[in-house]
């Protein structure tokens, strides 16, 4: 098989934790309280305290950075911690503040105590993240209007906000920017339990007959991401509606997947691939993360954000300081024969 050569058509990717325009059409199955956001219990009770306490003193909540995995639910928390503390939720990214005076027409149009969500805020300009430091700090901007000898500064008060940052690369922000986040958590990926409680809920609010097995099904296969659990909800509910009388049970659920290449945990082709091209490239491992890259045709970034995650947490791969190896529990599924007794769990051993 030419790996160099596989193309696969990544943007329609059942499993691609980004989000699609499609994902967006069912507003309604945004939670809009803590209460109704179902995962993620650590996180959850400390924004509850810190929210109670910011609306008791009457304050705006501190600043907070959410930083995980795409499609967890970074966007849709931040619209909760708005809603909870009745203020109004302004939405940006980094990428769309390419200049300075696109943050700082942001932040002057801000009312008192409003949250103003920065999605991707590792992709922020540099110049632009330096209007951010006094803005957070301060509640001022400093803006130099004119050019050269008549250049004067306009030291501009802001509304108190609070900024909630997401990004998927809490490493990639800069020390001074990091630093001014009072708040910072890491969202995990959701165990199947709670995947099966969201699907339920989804089902509900989308009026789609889904039983309990059916739900722990899609759950089981969408590596632990409610965003590819809703979207595989509305795919298996066209087969279902089809083939399978119009309920999702347990085998209209795995049919549906197993027709989209979806395996029973979630993996895809381009999955196993990289997991086959790993075992019979390079024996397993260790393989360095470009090489792999380079061997799949994806982005490293990608790699570590999107394929790794899930990966490493169903113990088939793991990252050894000469790069990944794929672990004996990844050989299992994918039926080849498992080198050296499972020893290479440890990722010291070489097949040759
Ligand atoms: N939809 C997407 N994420 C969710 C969550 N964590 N709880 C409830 N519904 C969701």
């Amino acid at each position: 098989m030419d790996y160099e050569t596989y193309e696969t058509d990544y943007e329609n990717r059942m499993t691609d934790p980004a989000l699609h325009p499609e994902d967006d059409a069912d507003q309604s199955l945004r939670p809009q309280t803590l209460g109704e956001y179902i995962g993620q219990e650590k996180v959850k009770d400390n924004l509850a305290v810190f929210i109670s306490a910011a609306k008791l003193r009457g304050e705006p909540l501190d600043h907070v950075l959410l930083y995980g995995p795409p499609g967890l639910g970074k966007t849709t928390l931040a619209g909760i911690i708005a809603n909870e503390l009745c203020v109004g939720f302004q939405v940006t990214s980094g990428p769309a503040l390419e200049r300075p005076g696109d943050l700082a027409a942001l932040l002057s149009n801000l009312e008192p105590n409003d949250v103003l969500f920065i999605d991707e805020i590792h992709r922020l300009a540099r110049t632009t993240e330096e209007i951010l430091y006094p803005a957070m700090e301060d509640f001022a901007i400093d803006i130099i209007q004119g050019k050269g000898q008549g250049a004067f500064n306009v030291h501009l008060p802001l509304p108190h906000f609070t900024l909630i940052g997401a990004t998927t690369r809490a490493g990639q922000l800069s020390a001074p920017l990091r630093d001014r986040f009072g708040v910072i958590s890491r969202l995990e990926l959701y165990t199947p339990e709670e995947l099966a409680q969201i699907v339920t809920r989804s089902a509900r609010i989308l009026d789609i007959p889904c039983d309990r097995d059916g739900a722990l099904e899609i759950a089981s296969r969408c590596r632990g991401t409610p965003r590819i659990a809703n979207r595989m909800l509305k795919r298996v509910r066209d087969f279902a509606q089809v083939r399978g009388g119009g309920v999702i049970n347990v085998e209209s659920a795995a049919e549906a997947l197993e027709r989209l290449e979806v395996d029973e945990l979630g993996l895809d082709m381009v999955d196993r691939r990289m997991l086959e091209a790993m075992i019979s490239y390079y024996k397993g491992g260790p393989v360095g993360l470009d090489t792999l890259a380079a061997v799949i045709g994806e982005e490293s970034i990608t790699i570590e954000d999107v394929y790794e995650p899930y990966l490493m947490q169903i113990g088939f791969i793991s990252r050894t300081p000469r790069g990944r190896v794929v672990l004996a529990a990844a050989y299992r599924h994918l039926g080849i024969a498992v080198p050296g007794d499972g020893a290479e769990d440890s990722g010291q051993i070489r097949f040759e």
